[in-house]
C-alpha cells in the first residue's frame, strides 16, 4: 500500500521516512512498445532507497521480462489497478488516459510525457485528483544541469537514427559507394531538412553508413555541428538570421522561404533520400517539400517525414503510414522511438532516474518536489492538485548567452550592415599601425643576426596561422598530431651529433654526446612515426 509520504519538503522532517514506492505500469497507448524503466535502472532506484513495482508484462514489447525486473529488485504487480493503487510515484511514457487517471489517488506523483499545452483536459483531470504531475517534456532545456534528464533529446536522438534505418529499409540501394566486380555503385545522397537533435542524429547515422549527407537549417549556428558529424551544410541564398532564442528556430520571412523552396527543389532533384525534421515548437510544421518536388525525385527515392505528427514537412505525408507517391516512398511514422523500444526505454529510464536523483537528494527513498529549483519548477505542471503550468520564465542569468548576430551576417556575403567581424575597422587600423611601427623599430635597431631569425619566425607564425585558420575545426586534432610528427625534425640535430666520438676531443664527454644523440634519435623516431601513424588513422575516420 501507499506510504502516504508527502511530496513536500515537510516529508523530510519525519525521523525515519517510509521509503516511497515507484510504480511502472504497462503502456496502453496502441502500438507503444516503450516502458518507463528498465531493470538496470531499477537497481539504481532501489539503491536510492525506493521500492519499485512493475506491472506484469510492462517490458515485454521492449524485450524486458518480468524475471529481469525481479532480479533487479522490483516486485511485480499482477494487475493495472494493483500497480496504480500501490504506488506513491508512477513513471509513465505516454500521457495517462482518463481510465488511468481514474486509478490515481490523492497525493500520488506522476512523472512522464504529459504535453500540458496539448492536453488541457488531462491537466484538469489531474488537478481534480489532487495529484502532483511532473511533465518531462516541460523540462527547461536551456539549463545545462537539466541535460541529463532531457528525455525529449534522448527520444529525438533515437528517432533520428531510426529515421535513417527506415530510409535504408525502403531504399533499394547501398548507402555507401562500392567498387565491385560487377561494377561501380555510387554512394547514396541524403538531404536532411532541419539539424536539431533528431536531424543531427540522422546526419551522424547516414554518414556512418557511408552516404553523402547534406543538411540545411534556418539556424546558421548549427553549420559546424553538421560538418563535424560528416555532413555538408547547404545554405539558403538569402540573408536572414533564423535563431528564435533558446536553441529554437523562428518563422522566416516570405523572401527567405521562397529562396529556401528553390534550394530544396534543387536538392530534391539531386538526392536519393530526404529526411525532414524541421519544426518550430508550438507551430505547425513548415511545408518544405511540395508535391512538385516529390514528383521531381528519382524513382525509388525515399522521404522520411519526422514532423508527420505536427502536420508534416512534406505535402504528401500520411501521418503514421508509409505511402508511395510518384514512385517515391514517403514514410510518416510517428512512433520512431517506440520502434527501437529497448534502446529508447533504457535512455528514457535513465533520464527519469536522473530526475529522481534530483528529487531525492537525501537518498532516503522519499522525493521532495522543490519548487525553488528551476529545473523541478519547470517540470511541475500540477502540484498537489493545483495547476502550476506554465512555469514563470527563467531568470535572465540562467539563459544561455544570446548569439551575436554580427558574425552570421558577415559570413553570408559581407554586405555590410555595419559589422565587419569581431573588431571594428578603426581598431584594426590602429593595431596594424602599431605593428608596422614595431617592425620598423626592430629593423632599424636590432643586430643583423637577430633580424634573420626574426624574419623566419614572423613568416613561420604567418604560415602557421593561415594553415590552422583554413583547416576545418574537426580536423584540428589530426593537424596537431601531424605537426607534432613534423616537429621531429630535431632528429637532424641528433643525427649530426651521433658521428663516432672524436678521439681528439678526448674521452667521456664525446661518448656521452654520442649516447645522448642515440637516445634523442630513438625518442624523436617514436614521435615521428607515431605522429604520422596516428594522423593516418584519424584521417581514415573522416574518409568515405
Ligand atoms: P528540434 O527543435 O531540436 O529541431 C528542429 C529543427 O528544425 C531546428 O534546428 C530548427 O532550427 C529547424 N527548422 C525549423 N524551421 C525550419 C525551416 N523552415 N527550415 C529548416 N529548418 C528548420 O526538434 P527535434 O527534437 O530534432 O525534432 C524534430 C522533429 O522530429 C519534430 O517535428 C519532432 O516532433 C519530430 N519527432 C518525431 C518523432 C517520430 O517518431 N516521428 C520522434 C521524435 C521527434
Amino acid at each position: 500500500m501507499t506510504s502516504g509520504a508527502s511530496t513536500d519538503t515537510t516529508a523530510a522532517s519525519a525521523a525515519a521516512p517510509t521509503p516511497q514506492r515507484i510504480g511502472v505500469p504497462r503502456e496502453i497507448f496502441p502500438g507503444e512498445k516503450r516502458v518507463a524503466t528498465v531493470p538496470d535502472v531499477v537497481s539504481k532506484l532501489v539503491k536510492l532507497g525506493f521500492a519499485v513495482v512493475v506491472e506484469t508484462g510492462a517490458g515485454n514489447l521492449a524485450d524486458l521480462s518480468d524475471d529481469a525486473y525481479r532480479e533487479a529488485g522490483a516486485s511485480i504487480a499482477g494487475s493495472t489497478a494493483e500497480l496504480w493503487n500501490s504506488s506513491d510515484i508512477v513513471f509513465k511514457v505516454r500521457p495517462p488516459t482518463p481510465e488511468e487517471v481514474a486509478l490515481m489517488h490523492e497525493g500520488q506523483t506522476l512523472i512522464g510525457f504529459i504535453w500540458p499545452a496539448q492536453n488541457p483536459e488531462l491537466m484538469q483531470q489531474l488537478a481534480a485528483k489532487k495529484v502532483t504531475a511532473l511533465s518531462i517534456d516541460a523540462l527547461p532545456r536551456t539549463l545545462s544541469r537539466a541535460q541529463k534528464m532531457d528525455a525529449l533529446t534522448s527520444m529525438a536522438g533515437v528517432s533520428g537514427y531510426r529515421a535513417v534505418v527506415e530510409a535504408a529499409n525502403a531504399f533499394g540501394r547501398f548507402f555507401n559507394g562500392q567498387i565491385t566486380a560487377a561494377g561501380k555503385v555510387p554512394p547514396a545522397k541524403v538531404f536532411i531538412a532541419g539539424a536539431g537533435v533528431a536531424g543531427l542524429a540522422a546526419i551522424g547515422a547516414a554518414a556512418s553508413l557511408g552516404a553523402i549527407v547534406r543538411a540545411n537549417d534556418t539556424r546558421a549556428e548549427v553549420a559546424d555541428q553538421v560538418v563535424s558529424l560528416g555532413g555538408e551544410f547547404v545554405k539558403v541564398d538569402y540573408e536572414e538570421e533564423g535563431s528564435g532564442g533558446g536553441g529554437y528556430a523562428k518563422v522566416m520571412s516570405e523572401g527567405f522561404q521562397a529562396a529556401q523552396r528553390e534550394m530544396y527543389a534543387q536538392q530534391a532533384r539531386e538526392v536519393d533520400i530526404i529526411i525532414t525534421t524541421a519544426l518550430i515548437p508550438g507551430k505547425p510544421a513548415p511545408k518544405l517539400i511540395t508535391a512538385e518536388m516529390v514528383k521531381s525525385m528519382k524513382p525509388g527515392s525515399v522521404i522520411v517525414d519526422m514532423a508527420a505528427e505536427q502536420g508534416g514537412n512534406c505535402e504528401l505525408t500520411v501521418p503514421g503510414e508509409a505511402v508511395v507517391r510518384h514512385g517515391v516512398t514517403i514514410v510518416g511514422y510517428t512512433d520512431l522511438a517506440s520502434r527501437m523500444a529497448r534502446q529508447s526505454s533504457t535512455l528514457y529510464g535513465t533520464n527519469l532516474f536522473r530526475l529522481t536523483e534530483e528529487l531525492c537528494k537525501t537518498k532516503d527513498g522519499v522525493i521532495n518536489v522543490n519548487m525553488s529549483d528551476d529545473a523541478i519548477r519547470g517540470l511541475t505542471v500540477v502540484k498537489d492538485g493545483e495547476i502550476t503550468w506554465p512555469a514563470p520564465p527563467l531568470p535572465v542569468a540562467a539563459k544561455p548567452p544570446a548569439k551575436p548576430a554580427g558574425p552570421v551576417v558577415e559570413k553570408k556575403g559581407g554586405h555590410g550592415h555595419g559589422s565587419t567581424g569581431p573588431l571594428p575597422a578603426k581598431n584594426l587600423a590602429v593595431i596594424f599601425g602599431l605593428g608596422a611601427l614595431a617592425f620598423w623599430f626592430i629593423g632599424a635597431y636590432a643586430p643583423a643576426a637577430f633580424l634573420g631569425h626574426f624574419t623566419v619566425f614572423v613568416l613561420a607564425c604567418f604560415i602557421g596561422y593561415m594553415v590552422v585558420w583554413n583547416v576545418t575545426p574537426a580536423l584540428h586534432t589530426p593537424l596537431m598530431s601531424v605537426t607534432n610528427a613534423i616537429s621531429s625534425i630535431i632528429a637532424i640535430g641528433a643525427l649530426v651529433q651521433i658521428a663516432p666520438p672524436d678521439p681528439s676531443a678526448g674521452g667521456r664527454p664525446a661518448e656521452l654526446i654520442h649516447w645522448l644523440a642515440f637516445v634523442g634519435i630513438t625518442l624523436t623516431a617514436i614521435n615521428m612515426f607515431g605522429g604520422f601513424s596516428v594522423t593516418r588513422r584519424m584521417l581514415a575516420m573522416f574518409r568515405k
